[in-house]
């Protein structure tokens, strides 16, 4: 059986209870005077039992030791991806108001024609008229409900000022995914989520850096690896800080994505990339809540937070000439302190190292200089971009190219492409040195130096 099958299995008992509560609870509320204040109550219908289901729904369900109240609204926001039509009885109207009843809550969708839920409607099913149950529901929306801490669902308030209850509701996409075909979903960029998932093919192999950076990367890889266990060891738990924060500076190029990349993947942790000359602009006002949501799911999947462009965090933060600056040097405290208290790996990346004062400095658990290749590094480089030697012309001379020109891995990377494409256009199957040479002056031109 697949996931999705076992899903769908579970998911149709799901939904069959689903609907006898709903029945329930529209008998009782139109029903006579007696069946509405009728002591028969909707969680008199026990819903399935999933202590020996293996799909991941039941899974989630048990994780999470999901009561009655919880399971029926988990399933209330999965109940529009799977079966919309299951919620049209709330379109209903009322003869009095000639419209749909206000205790129903939901709202309607830009191209959705089906009835979407709010909170309001999780109460309506769960409490009916009851005060008390209503005020005990509430606990089911609260920021420090699994609900909302571990990402299961979204609460969105539509307008301020409007009543708490008319947010609405809805499962997030990784929880979508897993109650259906099972896939483990990765987020994409977007503007509610301004970080992106980077990866590389390249390996450890394939890294060329000096002695010093590379001690420097191994402790933070052995943090990486056993930070848990180490703490414990030396009994560090009191004294230190949750999480590791690393600074990563020096010219463009030189490999300080691609170590945060290999990083991750060698400890099979995510890396997430966070470009900071993006957030920390002029549009912002919803910045905060979305990096929020970053830091938030970054906790709960221990990925790594990659921050780019740092230096946006670095400038000076007194001068506050227009409002504009006033809310970048908001956002930019606030980030300072999700960072600091972040209990995860936070790595932040920069091209200069300018006037990171002490008080900075003191903030991060390790500052590495990316250096410029020396000219052993650069033949490495040379070599890991080109060991096919039957690609290559008997006149290319890496050693000399390594030695003349100093260039980063990441100019070496174009100029390979350059030569490759120039050597394509002449049709010749072998790069010659020519070609590489001609990359190279593209590379220096846009450093402004010749060859
Ligand atoms: N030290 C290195 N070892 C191996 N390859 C490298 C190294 N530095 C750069 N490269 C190559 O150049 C590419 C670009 O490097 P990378 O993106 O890591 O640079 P960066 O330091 O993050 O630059 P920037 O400051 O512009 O963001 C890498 O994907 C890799 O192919
Ligand atoms: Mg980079």
């Amino acid at each position: 059986m697949t996931i999705s099958q076992a899903n769908a299995i579970t998911l149709e008992q799901e939904l069959a209870w689903f609907d006898a509560v709903l029945n329930l609870r529209f008998t009782h509320y139109f029903g006579t005077p007696e069946t509405q204040h009728a002591t028969a109550d909707v969680r008199s219908l026990a819903p399935p039992d999933l202590s020996n289901d293996p799909s991941p729904y039941a899974q989630i369900v048990r994780d999470y030791a999901m009561g009655f109240d919880e399971r029926l609204v988990f399933l209330l926001c999965l109940i529009p991806h799977l079966r919309p039509q299951a919620l049209d009885i709330f379109f209903t109207q009322s003869p009095i108001t000639g419209r749909t009843y206000t205790e129903f809550g939901g709202w309607r969708g830009k191209a959705h024609s089906g009835f979407l839920p709010t909170a309001e409607t999780a109460v309506f099913i769960l409490a009916g008229q009851e005060l008390q149950r209503r005020f005990a529901t509430l606990q089911l929306f609260d920021d420090q409900h699994y609900f909302l801490k571990q990402r299961l669902i979204k609460l969105e308030h539509q307008a301020s000022g409007e009543p708490f209850l008319n947010a609405t509701i809805s499962v997030t996409a990784e929880f979508l995914h897993r109650c259906t075909h099972g896939q483990v979903h990765k987020p994409d960029y977007s503007i509610e989520f301004p970080a992106k998932l980077i990866a590389s093919k390249l390996t450890w192999d394939d890294l060329v850096l000096g002695r010093d950076v590379m001690d420097e990367i191994e402790h933070l890889h052995t943090w990486l690896r056993h930070s848990k266990s180490l703490v414990k060891h030396w009994r560090l738990e009191k004294s230190i800080k949750a999480g590791y924060r690393s600074l990563f500076f020096g010219p463009p190029g030189t490999g300080k994505t691609l170590t945060a990349t290999l990083l991750g993947a060698s400890v099979g942790v995510d890396v997430y990339r966070i470009d900071l000359s993006m957030v920390v602009s002029k549009y912002i006002g919803e910045t905060e809540k979305n990096l929020a949501g970053v830091f938030d799911q970054a906790e709960n999947k221990n990925w790594i937070l990659f921050f780019d462009e740092a230096d946006a965090l670095f400038g000076k933060r007194t001068q506050t000439s227009s409002s504009n600056d006033r809310h970048a040097n908001q956002e930019i405290s606030y980030l300072l302190q999700r960072v600091e208290d972040f209990p995860g790996v936070v790595i932040l990346a920069s091209n200069i190292k300018a006037n990171i004062d002490e008080a900075f400095a003191r903030r991060f658990q390790s500052i590495i200089y990316f250096p410029l290749p020396d000219e052993s590094e650069r033949l490495r480089l040379w070599k890991n971009l080109l060991p096919n030697n039957e690609l290559l012309a008997q006149d290319v001379d890496l050693p000399f190219l390594a030695d003349k020109y100093e260039l980063s891995g990441g100019s070496l990377t174009n100029v390979v492409r350059y030569a490759a494409i120039r050597a394509t256009r002449m049709n010749r199957n072998r790069l010659e040195q020519a070609d590489l040479l001609q990359g190279i002056n593209k590379e220096l031109l846009k450093e402004g130096r010749t060859l």
